[in-house]
C-alpha cells in the first residue's frame, strides 16, 4: 500500500497552506466577531482554482482528484472554516452535482461562473420539518407544463444571502414519497424568492446561514437536474461526496487545533519548565496527534474510494464521523492547554472549538452518519 501523495498533490498542500497562512489568518477573527462574509478571500479562492477543483477543465475547472480536494479542506479550515464550508458547498455539493448529473446547457451556463468564483452556489434539501428526516419534504414544485411552481421554505442554507445559484430540492408528486422529489436550479432575482436575515451563529460566523422562501416561483422545466423524480437520489449521492468534504474540515479544524497547542505547549512556562515537559500535557498531544493521523487517513480513504470510483458512501460517512468528534475533542483540549489565553479570542482556539461543533451537525448528523454507515455494514 503505497501511502505517498504524488507531486501535484503536495503541490496542491502547499499553495491552500500558503494562501490559508498569508491570506487568510490575518483577518479571520475579526470576520468571526462581526459575522462578515469572507467575500475578498473567496473570491482568491476563484482565481486560485479552490472553487471548482473537481470540474472538468473544460468548463473551467481543476480537474483535480478528491484526494488534493481533501488535502486543500485540511488546509483551509485551519485557519477558516467559514472560508472552507464555502468552498465545500460550492465545490462537493453544486459543481460536482451539477457536472455529474446536468444537462449540456446547464453545464455551459453555470459552471464556468461557480468555478471562478464569480458567482456561488447554494444547495437547498434542510427544512423547518425536514432536517435529519429528508425525505419529507413539504416544498412542493408543481408540474404545469412548462414550469414548475414551487412554493415553501427552506432552512438554513450555508451561502444563502451570497449565492447567485441554487439547488433547491422540492416534491412533486407526493404520492411516489422520495421517488417524486425533484432538484431544480433556481436563480436569484427570480420572482417570489426571497432571502431571510442571516443566522447569528455560535460558529462558522464568516459563512452565511439563512431560510430561503419561495412563493409561486416559476422555474422552467428545464432547470430541472436529472429525470422526473431524480431529486432525492441526486442529493443523497450530492452528500455521499460532500461528507467527505466536511470531514476534511473537521480534519483540518483538528489539526489547526492541535499545531497552536503543540506551540503554545513550548513556550508557555509553569513550575520552571514549558508546560509541554508535564506528562498530562504530553499525554493530551499524543492523544490529539494520534487521532489526528486516524481522521487523515480515513479522509484520505474516502477520497481515494471515490477516484477509484468504488463506493464510498460508508467510508465518506466513516471519516465524516470520526473527523468530527475528533475535531470537537481536540479543540477543547487546545483550549485547556492554552488555559486561561485559550478562553480569549486572540489565540484562536476558542474559535476553532466553536466551529467544530457544526461538524457533528451539518451534511448528516454523526446519528445519521451511524444509520448510513450500520445499514452499508449490514445490507
Ligand atoms: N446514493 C444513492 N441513493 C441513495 C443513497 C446514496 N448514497 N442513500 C440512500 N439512497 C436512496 C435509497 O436507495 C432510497 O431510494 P429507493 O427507495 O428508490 O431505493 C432513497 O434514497 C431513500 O433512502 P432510505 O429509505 O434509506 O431513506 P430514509 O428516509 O431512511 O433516510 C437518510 C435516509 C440517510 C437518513 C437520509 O434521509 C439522510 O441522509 N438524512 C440526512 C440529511 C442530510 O444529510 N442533510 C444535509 C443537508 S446539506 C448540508 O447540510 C450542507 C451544509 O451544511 C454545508
Ligand atoms: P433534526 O433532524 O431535528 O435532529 C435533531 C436531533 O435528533 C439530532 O441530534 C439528530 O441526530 C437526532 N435524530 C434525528 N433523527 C434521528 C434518528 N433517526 N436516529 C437517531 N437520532 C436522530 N442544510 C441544507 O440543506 N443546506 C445547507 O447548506 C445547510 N447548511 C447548514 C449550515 C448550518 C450552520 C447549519 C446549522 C445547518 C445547515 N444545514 C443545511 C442543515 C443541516 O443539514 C441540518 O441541521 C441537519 O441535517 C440536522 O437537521 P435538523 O437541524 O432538522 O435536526
Amino acid at each position: 500500500m503505497d501511502f505517498q501523495l504524488t507531486e501535484e498533490q503536495l503541490a496542491v498542500q502547499a499553495a491552500a497552506r500558503e494562501f490559508a497562512q498569508t491570506e487568510l489568518w490575518a483577518g479571520v477573527i475579526e470576520r468571526d466577531e462581526h459575522q462578515k462574509f469572507p467575500a475578498e478571500q473567496i473570491k482568491k479562492m476563484g482565481e486560485l482554482g479552490f472553487l471548482g477543483m473537481m470540474v472538468s477543465p473544460e468548463y473551467g475547472g481543476g480537474g483535480m482528484d478528491t484526494v488534493s480536494y481533501v488535502l486543500a479542506m485540511e488546509e483551509i479550515s485551519k485557519v477558516d472554516a467559514s472560508c472552507s464550508v464555502i468552498m465545500s458547498v460550492n465545490n462537493s455539493l453544486v459543481c460536482w452535482g451539477l457536472e455529474k448529473y446536468g444537462t449540456e446547457e446547464q453545464k455551459r451556463k453555470y459552471l464556468p461562473g461557480l468555478t471562478s468564483g464569480e458567482i456561488i452556489g447554494a444547495f437547498a434539501l434542510s427544512e423547518p420539518e425536514a432536517g435529519s428526516d429528508a425525505t419529507s419534504q413539504r416544498t412542493t414544485a408543481e408540474d404545469k407544463g412548462d414550469y414548475y411552481l414551487l412554493n415553501g421554505t427552506k432552512n438554513w442554507i450555508t451561502n444563502g444571502t451570497t449565492a447567485s445559484v441554487y439547488l433547491v430540492v422540492a416534491q412533486t408528486n407526493p404520492e411516489l414519497k422520495h421517488r417524486g422529489i425533484n432538484v431544480l436550479i433556481v436563480e436569484k432575482g427570480m420572482e417570489g424568492f426571497v432571502q431571510g436575515p442571516k443566522e447569528n451563529k455560535l460558529g462558522i460566523r464568516g459563512s452565511d446561514t439563512c431560510s430561503l422562501m419561495f412563493n409561486d416561483v416559476k422555474v422552467p422545466k428545464e432547470n430541472r437536474i436529472g429525470e422526473d423524480g431524480f431529486g432525492f437520489k441526486f442529493a443523497m449521492q450530492v452528500l455521499a461526496g460532500g461528507r467527505i468534504g466536511i470531514a476534511a474540515q473537521a480534519l483540518g479544524i483538528a489539526s489547526g487545533s492541535y499545531e497552536l497547542a503543540l506551540k503554545y505547549s513550548k513556550e508557555r512556562k509553569a513550575f520552571g519548565v514549558p508546560i509541554s515537559q508535564h506528562q498530562a500535557i504530553q499525554f493530551k498531544l499524543a492523544d490529539m496527534a494520534t487521532t489526528i493521523d486516524a481522521a487523515r487517513l480515513l479522509c484520505l480513504q474516502a477520497a481515494a474510494d471515490k477516484d477509484a470510483h468504488r463506493d464510498y458512501a460508508k467510508s465518506g460517512a466513516m471519516a465524516k464521523l470520526f473527523a468530527s468528534k475528533t475535531a470537537m475533542d481536540s479543540s477543547v483540549e487546545a483550549v485547556q492547554i492554552h488555559g486561561g489565553y485559550g478562553f480569549v479570542k486572540e489565540y484562536h482556539v476558542e474559535r476553532l472549538m466553536r466551529d467544530a461543533k457544526i461538524t457533528q451537525i451539518y451534511e448528516g448528523t454523526s446519528e445519521i452518519q451511524k444509520i448510513v454507515i450500520s445499514r452499508e455494514i449490514l445490507k
